[in-house]
């Protein structure tokens, strides 16, 4: 691709999911500090606090390389842009663009957790990706003991393709096994059309 200019946001009437900007950095510590507890088991990058130093640095390098599409973090704002509700991505993961296959990755803050938001924002992901991305194929990992995750990728369509056993070294020493669902951009238009 010679010329990639990657979209930049996505609203519906509940979140804008978008890339992030400088200054967003108090925001990504309120919502990752008040979640430590419900992300630190699978989210290994969590800690109990954030400085807002930290977060506005992580913030600016999201941005940074999201305008060079090496790499799509996008975090997810009530409508009125005062609150992270939960960060997201398109990730190329080792990909180059030209593969045009990303893999979904997601956090919902314990205060919006549980909700269906995470199902309802992987769904517009889906349709987004689809329909504004170049992507062909997107995927979703996760742990294999990760129920709530595994639930939202069912419930957005996505379809379990394979089950990695031990492919991901843990700080604890031991390895975890991971699912792949999936979705393909035939799947996804064919589901519109029905
Ligand atoms: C996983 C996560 C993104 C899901 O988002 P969410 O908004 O909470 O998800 P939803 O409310 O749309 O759906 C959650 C589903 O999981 C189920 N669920 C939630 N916690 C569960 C648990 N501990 N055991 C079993 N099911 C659980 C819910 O019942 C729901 O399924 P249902 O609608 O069939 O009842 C969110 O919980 C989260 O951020 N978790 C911590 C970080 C993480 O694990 N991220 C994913 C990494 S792959």
């Amino acid at each position: 691709m010679t010329h990639f200019f990657a979209p930049d946001r996505c609203e519906t009437p509940e979140f804008t999911v978008r890339c992030y900007q400088p200054g967003d950095g108090r925001m990504l510590q309120e919502a990752a500090n008040a979640s430590y507890e419900h992300l630190r088991t699978f989210m290994l990058w969590a800690k109990p606090e954030f400085t807002w130093e930290e977060q506005e640095a992580r913030v600016r390098r999201f941005c940074g390389l999201y305008l060079t599409n090496e790499d799509f973090v996008l975090g997810i704002f009530t409508p009125d842009n005062t609150r992270l509700m939960g960060g997201t991505g398109y990730h190329l993961r080792g990909h180059s663009l030209d593969d045009e296959t990303a893999e979904i990755g997601m956090w919902i803050s314990a205060q919006d957790a549980g909700k269906g938001l995470g199902t309802r924002v992987l769904k517009a992901l889906l349709h987004w990706g689809f329909t504004a991305w170049p992507w062909q194929r997107i995927e979703w990992k996760c742990d294999t003991r990760n129920i709530a995750s595994a639930s939202v990728a069912r419930k957005a369509g996505m379809q379990l393709e394979a089950t990695f056993r031990q492919d991901v070294p843990l700080p604890d020493g031991t390895r975890r096994d991971t699912h792949l669902f999936s979705m393909l951009r035939d799947e996804y238009t064919g589901s519109q059309s029905r």
